[in-house]
């Protein structure tokens, strides 16, 4: 482990929580070059929801390179461009009577929120953009001025300017609707804020502690939108490609953004992959405005084309997500009830659901039991106090419900509530 200390940049961050030496990966479970067996419910931040090494994917891409297949083909037309839009388009989009046009970015999230946030205030005319509370879009300088978070924006070096900032819903209590806030806002000509090109939300905020927006507010939201002639960007990009129960996250309220972000997920495999989704109208880029070298990743069009063909060709599989997000969100129930004194509560939706421990050093130290247990799973939130699941959409339920009571023993060992802590470590044995 020497050389990460020796040359590897102090950046490094989810190294630090884990720090084991990696280099085996199968579904749910990630190993280390000890042996040990790991259950994994971080999923890549949510990048692996089809698991890792899925094997359907994994022969796919084995196929394709074995072919010859074009790996970098900057944005030329290729075979496997042309089957991932022909698949996304059928399969996904049109079924949803959603009409996009795609534009391939950069492969990381934050690319896609620049070019979204970029052709938004190139259509318009107007500079502003509405963020919200607990947000998180990215850390390039663009992305980083819609993110919340002040440890992010700490790094900025130089003002972050052209945002601003809404509180979220349920951010002032249950009861306050914020969207009605924003309507005035933008109602009233003397509010100080700039009538903006967008508004860019996450319909649950996944970095900033796996707060769920309503379904009424997102309705209320796309329609303050619609009133006020301001488009509304949905970032999906941990939200999206299932993780709530449905392939975007905004359906169940049944609105269509003018824009949509979809990365991390998108190509089922780990292997980069981002998009802009937008209305035809707003389809304004002159060839090359957006550029970057990376845009358009054939293997992953490989992966993301073969993922959606074999999870997205009819409901069965999303049927499964909400039924695993409905035992996950029973259990954290639960554990919150039991354990939390009245403080602790539940959050989320679909398998993006999160145990508020309100307090991040023992939100950390249960993340830190789990993993003696063999479990990793993080924490998010402003005081990373939310333990949040993410484990990938296929998991078993078995396995499902063992993590899940890691997580519970790991609570229970933490808060004290337990004569006999269980021994470390236990599940793994008893499955050997
Ligand atoms: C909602 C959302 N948007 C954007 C990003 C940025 O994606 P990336 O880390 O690939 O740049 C993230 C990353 O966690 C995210 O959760």
């Amino acid at each position: 482990m020497k050389i990460f200390e020796e040359i590897e940049s102090e950046v490094q961050s989810y190294a630090r929580a884990f720090p084991r030496l990696f280099h085996k990966a199968e579904g749910e479970f990630l190993y280390d070059t000890d042996g040990n067996q790991y259950l994994d419910f971080l999923g890549g931040a949510g990048t692996l929801n089809y698991g890792h090494n899925n094997p359907i994917l994994k022969k796919a891409l084995m196929a394709y390179i074995e072919d010859n297949g074009i790996t970098h083909g900057l944005d030329l037309h290729t075979d496997a461009k042309r089957e991932f839009l022909e698949t996304l388009n059928e399969k996904i989009l049109k079924p949803r009577d959603l009409e996009y046009m795609v534009q391939f970015t950069g492969p990381t999230g934050t690319n896609a929120v620049e070019a979204a946030i970029k052709v938004a205030r190139n259509c318009t005319g107007r500079e502003n953009i509405i963020a919200f509370t607990n947000g998180f879009h990215g850390v390039s300088l663009g992305s980083l001025a819609l993110t919340g978070n002040s440890h992010h924006r700490g790094a900025a070096g130089v003002s972050l300017n052209g945002v601003s900032r809404v509180p979220y819903d349920g951010y002032l209590g249950e009861d306050i609707d914020t969207t009605a806030y924003l309507d005035k806002l933008l109602s009233d000509s003397s509010s100080g804020v700039d009538h903006p090109a967008a508004v860019i939300v996450e319909t649950v905020q996944g970095e900033g502690g796996i707060n769920a927006a309503s379904m009424e507010w997102l309705r209320n939201l796309d329609a303050v939108c619609k009133q006020h002639d301001v488009l509304l960007i949905v970032d999906d990009i941990q939200a999206g490609c299932g993780r709530t129960g449905r392939f975007f996250s905004f359906e169940e309220a049944g609105i269509k953004p003018d824009i949509v972000t979809l990365s991390k997920s998108l190509s089922g495999y780990g292997l980069p992959l981002a998009v802009v989704l937008l209305r035809p109208e707003l389809d304004q880029w002159r060839p090359g405005e957006h550029n970057g070298t990376f845009r358009g990743n054939n293997m992953a069009f490989v992966t993301a084309t073969t993922a959606i063909n074999e999870f997205w060709s009819d409901d069965t599989f999303a049927a499964q997500v909400r039924a695993k997000g409905q035992i996950i969100e029973e259990h954290l129930g639960r554990i919150a009830d039991k354990y939390g004194e009245g403080n602790f509560t539940c959050r989320g939706r679909g398998m993006m659901q999160g145990l508020n421990c309100v307090n991040g050093e023992i939100a950390g130290k249960i993340t830190k039991a789990a993993f003696r247990r063999g479990l990793i799973i993080e924490t998010s939130g402003a005081d990373d106090h939310v333990v949040k699941t993410l484990c990938p959409l296929i998991i078993s339920e078995d396995n499902l419900r063992a993590g899940l009571k890691i997580v519970e023993d790991s609570v229970a060992e933490v808060l004290a509530k337990v004569d006999e802590v269980p021994e470390e470590r236990d599940f793994f044995e008893a499955a050997e």
